[in-house]
């Protein structure tokens, strides 16, 4: 163990040692850049029990402290979840492009934030340019704006705070939930991503102020069902202010009816928010922007650039077709904070976020996207729903495998089938579990009207046919052992 000798708090900030250090740490993360992203990372996440993970981390923070920096880091890599391995298929998380790790530890060290634009005022500033470029993108017109927040479901809960402030009639914020409010609703596709059911119950609406919409055999909320949802909804008394749409959703992928869905909220004066936290960035993609059409009518979207973005998390955007509204979800007095500044009071951004304090995020996407250009993130969510379609047609020419749906994203549900095992969710269960243990894949799985599909996010640009041809096989190979070991 290494000894600490001083411990001059000075010292700790001497930029040679930083310098020492930080290049020791940027080799360790260029070999394991390399080695993930060739794949010569065996196994994709460790097969560790939370028990067993307890006991390989020190728990003794002795006074004098001592260890090896570079030692913990990589450790911390070794046990973790290998994202940049094309062998990474499973959840909607990104392999972080460098550039913006690069960019992220520049944001680290300035550590600005964005509560009001003076304890933030590059950070504010780089929130507002990508808000407008990702307004564009959206059909807005220059009334719309928004801000950064930490992941789309605290995004979601802003969303709806806002509609329920500017549709209810009723200011909750100020007199708090009562009998009044006891029959909002919204509607929601049942194959909503679970944070808008919490955020429902967060504003204390309770669980039955989300009515469930349900969804065409696509998995998809269209006119049809969302009619019958609302007709239901208001003979049951219930006062629906917003629907939130998928765009898309998290089991399948699937893209609701925006253009539809939007044109009913406006007949009933309804709030519209469109949950892009994964599918949005199709708007950049010239093939696939026709998905979202429609999205332009909605009052408020989400968009994640932690997902098909490929930025390291977190950083998604609210943003709202009339940026008037975005002062309703959220209006505090803080003297110490805020003043009563006219000029430039858009700037700062806690009026309107749950946030005091929040990640310097927008640093990386908007270096990234200058480097980069819009161009190669468009291509980058192009080749993965190409790719995505060229695995369906794999497993449809497969024999023993299913498709649940043809995948509209990059999201693909498919299951095994084996003659010598009769319960076939019984065998995706297992043969996931048989694979996360082997750490060959990361691979999920999903439920679609009772039945268990394997479930594989294709969202690392490395990731090629082969590497699901590959998986096929594992599946098929795992398949045969369970089956004989039964
Ligand atoms: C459609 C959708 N909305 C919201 C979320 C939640 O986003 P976050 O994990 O950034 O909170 C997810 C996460 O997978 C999602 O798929």
């Amino acid at each position: 163990m290494q000894k600490n000798t001083t411990c001059t708090l000075p010292e700790k900030y001497n930029s040679d040692t930083f310098k020492q250090h930080g290049y020791k740490i940027i080799d360790i993360l260029a070999d394991y850049l390399s080695d993930a992203t060739s794949g010569s990372i065996k196994e994709v996440l460790p097969n560790v029990t939370p028990d067993e993970m307890l006991n390989l981390w020190d728990e003794d923070i002795s006074e004098e402290g001592g260890a090896n920096f570079e030692s913990l880091i990589i450790k911390a890599i070794d046990y973790s979840n290998h994202l940049h391995s094309p062998r990474y298929i499973g959840h909607q998380v990104a392999p972080a492009l460098p550039y913006a790790v690069l960019a992220d530890a520049v944001s680290a060290m300035l550590s600005n934030g964005a509560a009001i634009y003076e304890v933030g005022p590059v950070n504010t500033i780089l929130e507002t340019k990508i808000i407008r470029w990702m307004s564009k993108l959206i059909g807005y017109n220059n009334n719309s704006g928004g801000f950064l927040t930490s992941g789309g479901s605290l995004g979601n809960l802003t969303a709806l705070l806002t509609a329920r402030q500017a549709k209810t009639g009723l200011d909750i914020w100020t007199d708090g939930v009562d009998q009044k409010s006891s029959k909002l609703a919204v509607l929601t596709s049942e194959q909503n991503h679970y944070s808008i059911k919490k955020a429902i119950q967060i504003m204390g609406l309770g669980e039955h102020a989300a009515i469930s919409v349900p969804t065409n055999e696509n998995y998809q909320m269209t006119l049809e069902t969302i009619t019958d949802a609302y007709n239901q909804g208001v003979k049951d008394g219930k006062k629906i202010f917003a629907v939130v749409a998928s765009a898309c959703s998290t089991a399948t992928g699937s893209y609701d009816a925006l253009e539809e869905i939007a044109k009913f909220c406006k007949e009933k004066d309804i709030w519209l928010h469109v949950d892009g936290a994964h599918g949005a960035p199709a708007l950049i993609s010239d093939k696939y922007k026709s998905l979202l059409k429609g999205i332009e009518h909605a009052d408020s979207a989400v968009w994640d650039a932690h997902k098909m973005m490929l930025m390291p998390h977190i950083i998604t955007a609210v943003i709202f077709k009339d940026e008037k509204n975005s002062y309703k979800a959220f209006s505090q007095k803080a003297s110490y904070l805020f003043e009563k500044d006219k000029n430039g009071d858009w700037a700062n951004l806690a009026h309107r976020t749950m946030e005091c304090t929040k990640g310097m995020m927008a640093l990386k996407l908007y270096t990234s996207l200058m480097v980069y250009g819009s161009k190669f993130f468009g291509d980058y969510v192009t080749q993965m729903y190409d790719l995505t379609k060229k695995c369906a047609e794999i497993i449809k020419n497969s024999e023993r495998f299913e498709l649940a749906i043809e995948p509209q994203s990059n999201i693909i549900c498919f299951r095994y089938l084996d003659q010598q095992e009769s319960d076939l969710n019984l065998l995706q269960n297992k043969i996931r579990k048989e694979i996360l243990e082997s750490g060959h894949f990361y691979i999920v799985k999903a439920t679609l009207r009772g039945k268990v599909y394997l479930r594989c996010t294709l969202i690392n640009p490395l990731t090629t046919e082969n590497t699901f041809i590959e998986l096929l096989e594992e599946i098929k190979k795992t398949s045969k052992q369970i089956c004989l070991t039964k």
